[in-house]
């Protein structure tokens, strides 16, 4: 598995902008708080690895931005623009088009009872009325193809593939729009571990070739060391921490960054039965005494003013 180290990422052009995004789920006394002033940056071309445990927020974040979900508080921006809460017809179909999502579950994400060729072609029907049945067959197979799949697979059901497959299908679904931005929501989670590095290298693959910027969810650090260029991690619906990949992995600040990374696996059996596991203990801050602090360039921390002294952070900052 490679780095991308290919990919042309342009830091002028921030594509997708989340800025204090909350999500509320339920009503009065029993509302809950799923995503919490939640704020971070896109740039074109480039892989944000969003990662935090089971129930952090992270497939809401995912759906708030495909307007699955609405937003309780905060702005989305895409190439500048709103998309959140009430917008234009021609926007909404501009973002229909261009952000796609890929699904966490290969088995539960297919419809059963489609073929194929209508999984896949599905959405670009809904957008382009006009098309002709031999436009849309060549479409499909030209996705199935870009995939890694073969263009007769198009009359075929879900459940003649395997997990990879379908998982490839699911891509393809989302290829077929031609889409700028794709929220991969663990995107390889339910896949076998042998074939995991072939999705991911797919994923890798196509961001290349079509210049496709991705914010890539995962429960994992290990995952999206290879394929993320900056990470944020996120703890009980609050982004905690956020930094180049690389520089995550040399400098984890947070405590609870910390502990996932001290929880990946180590592919040497010594230093595996040796790692010392941290356990995260959360503490409970008054109203407003989190902020921001900066570490390096491009590096910051929530913390409150005592933490922030305590590991050499600088700011507090409103905006990161
Ligand atoms: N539609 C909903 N109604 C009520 N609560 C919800 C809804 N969707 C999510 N939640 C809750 O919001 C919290 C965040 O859920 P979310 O699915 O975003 O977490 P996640 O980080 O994606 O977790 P996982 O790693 O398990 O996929 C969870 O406590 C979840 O139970
Ligand atoms: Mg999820």
């Amino acid at each position: 598995m490679s780095k991308n180290l290919n990919n042309k990422v342009d830091r002028d052009e921030v594509l997708l902008e989340v800025k204090n995004l909350s999500v509320t789920f339920g009503e009065r006394k029993k509302k809950f708080r799923a995503v919490n002033d939640v704020s971070f940056k896109l740039y074109r071309g480039e892989t944000f690895g969003l990662v935090g445990e089971s129930g952090s927020g992270k497939t809401t974040i995912g759906r708030a931005i495909m307007r699955i979900v609405p937003t309780s508080g905060g702005e989305i921006f895409y190439k500048g623009e709103r998309i959140n809460g009430k917008i234009s017809k021609e926007l909404d179909k501009k973002v229909i088009k261009e952000i796609q999502m890929i699904f966490q579950d290969p088995q539960a994400s297919l419809n059963e009872r489609a073929k194929v060729d209508y999984i896949v072609s599905e959405g670009l029907m809904n957008v382009n009325k006009g098309l002709t049945a031999e436009q849309k067959k060549d479409a499909v197979e030209q996705a199935l193809i870009d995939v890694g799949l073969l263009p007769e697979f198009a009359s075929r059901f879900p459940h003649e593939f395997s997990g990879g497959q379908r998982q490839r299908i699911g891509i393809a679904r989302a290829l077929i729009m031609e889409p700028e931005f794709i929220v991969a929501d663990e995107p390889i989670s339910a896949l076998d571990v042998s074939i995991r590095a072939q999705v991911l290298n797919l994923l890798s693959k196509l961001q290349k070739d079509r210049g496709l910027t991705y914010l890539f969810i995962a429960h994992d650090l290990s995952v999206v060391r290879f394929i993320a260029d900056r990470i944020g991690v996120i703890y009980k619906g609050r982004i905690v921490e956020i930094a180049e990949a690389e520089e995550l992995f040399l400098h984890p600040i947070h405590p609870y960054t910390k502990a996932l990374l001290s929880a990946i696996p180590q592919p040497d059996p010594v230093a595996e039965r040796n790692k010392e596991i941290i356990v995260y203990e959360p503490k409970s801050y008054p109203e407003g005494a989190l902020k921001w602090y900066k570490f390096s360039e491009g590096h910051y921390v929530l913390a409150d003013a005592d933490e922030a002294k305590e590991y050499g952070l600088e700011g507090p900052y409103d905006e990161i």
